[in-house]
C-alpha cells in the first residue's frame, strides 16, 4: 500500500540534501521523500548503475537530483562529492549519514579486517562525511546565513542496545556512529548551530539489511517479540527523518530516535 505523507510537501523547500547511500534501501526512500518536500538531492554511493537507476527513479518526480559516485571510506571521495553538491546546487543543508555496510558472521569466523571494514564503512565514513561537510553546513557557510546552520542525521540502529548474534562488527559501528551523533551534537551545536541527530530503524521490510539478516526468522518467531508484531517500512524511517530534519524538529539536537515500533524494549538485557 502507498501511504501519503502526513506533511505539507514544501516543508523542505529550497534545502539541499546530500545523502550517503542514497540510492538504494532506506536511503532511497529518505532521498525520495526529501524530493517530494521540496529539496534538491545528491545521492553518494559505489555503484554507478544504482545511483543512475535512483537518479531516474527521482527526476521522474520531479525532484532536482544528482549521483554522484564515491566511497566514504576515502576521505578524497567524501570532499570532492560535497564539494560537487554544493557547485551543482549552491549550498548544503542536511547530511544523510545512511552508507552501511553488513554481513552476519560469528566472532570467531570474523577476521580483524572484517570487523574494520564495516567501522570504516558505517563509523569512520560518518565521521568523514560529517568533518567534509562542516565548512558548508555550519552557519555562514557558502549560502548560508550567518545564524542558521544545517542539520545532520546518522543512521544507526538498535542491536547494540543489548547485543546481536553474528553482529559484533555492526554492533560497534553503530555504537561509534551514536556516539559520534552525540558529541557533534554538543560540539558543532554550540560552535557552529548545526543539529545533529540519528535514527535506530528495527526491522525494516524490503531492505538489503533483512534480505541479509534473516527475514524468515523475523517474519516468524521474533515477531513474537515486536509490541506492534510487523515490520517496519522505509516510508517509516523516511518520515522520521522528514521530521528531524524540517523546522518540526529544529529545537532537537543530538537524540537517537528509534523507529523500531518499541522492539528494542522487548530485548533481553543480558
Ligand atoms: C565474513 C566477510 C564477509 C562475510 C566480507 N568479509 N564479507 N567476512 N563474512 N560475509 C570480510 C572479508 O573477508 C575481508 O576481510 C573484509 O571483510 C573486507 O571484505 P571485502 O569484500 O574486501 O570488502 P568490500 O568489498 O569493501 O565490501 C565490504 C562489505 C560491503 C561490508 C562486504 O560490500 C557490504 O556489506 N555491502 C553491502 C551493503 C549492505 O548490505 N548494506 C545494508 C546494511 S544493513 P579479510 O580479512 O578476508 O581481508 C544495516 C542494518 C544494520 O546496516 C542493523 C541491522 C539490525
Amino acid at each position: 500500500m502507498e501511504c501519503v505523507s502526513p506533511f505539507k510537501t514544501d516543508i523542505l523547500k529550497g534545502k539541499v540534501a546530500l545523502l550517503t547511500g542514497g540510492g538504494s534501501g532506506i536511503g532511497l526512500e529518505i532521498s525520495t521523500q526529501f524530493g517530494k518536500h521540496g529539496a534538491s538531492v545528491a545521492i553518494m554511493g559505489r555503484r554507478k548503475a544504482v545511483l543512475d537507476s535512483a537518479v531516474s527513479y527521482l527526476q521522474s518526480f520531479g525532484i532536482p537530483a544528482i549521483g554522484l559516485q564515491g566511497d566514504v571510506r576515502k576521505q578524497e571521495d567524501a570532499k570532492r562529492v560535497v564539494e560537487l553538491t554544493v557547485k551543482q546546487f549552491g549550498k548544503l543543508d542536511i547530511l544523510v549519514n545512511a552508507a552501511a555496510g553488513n554481513f552476519l558472521v560469528s566472532p570467531e569466523d570474523l577476521s580483524p579486517n572484517g570487523f574494520r571494514t564495516v567501522l570504516d564503512i558505517d563509523s569512520v565514513g560518518t565521521f568523514t562525511m560529517c568533518h567534509e561537510a562542516l565548512n558548508y553546513i555550519k552557519k555562514g557557510g557558502p549560502g548560508r546565513s550567518s545564524t542558521s546552520g544545517g542539520m545532520i542525521l546518522n543512521i544507526s540502529a538498535t542491536l547494540h542496545y543489548t547485543a546481536s548474534w553474528y553482529q559484533i562488527h555492526v554492533a560497534a559501528a553503530k555504537a561509534a556512529v551514536d556516539a559520534v551523533t552525540r558529541n557533534l551534537a554538543l560540539e558543532w551545536g554550540t560552535d557552529y548551530d548545526i543539529r545533529v541527530n540519528g535514527i535506530a530503524p528495527g526491522p525494516i521490510g524490503d531492505t538489503a539489511g533483512m534480505r541479509k539478516l534473516g527475514p524468515e526468522e523475523i517474519s516468524n518467531k521474533s515477531k513474537e517479540y515486536m509490541p506492534l508484531y510487523k515490520l517496519g517500512e522505509k516510508y517509516d524511517i523516511a518520515m522520521a527523518a522528514l521530521y528531524l530534519a524540517s523546522d518540526a524538529g529544529k529545537y532537537i539536537n543530538g537524540t537517537i530516535m528509534p523507529v523500531d515500533g518499541g522492539l528494542w524494549l522487548s530485548r533481553p538485557r543480558h
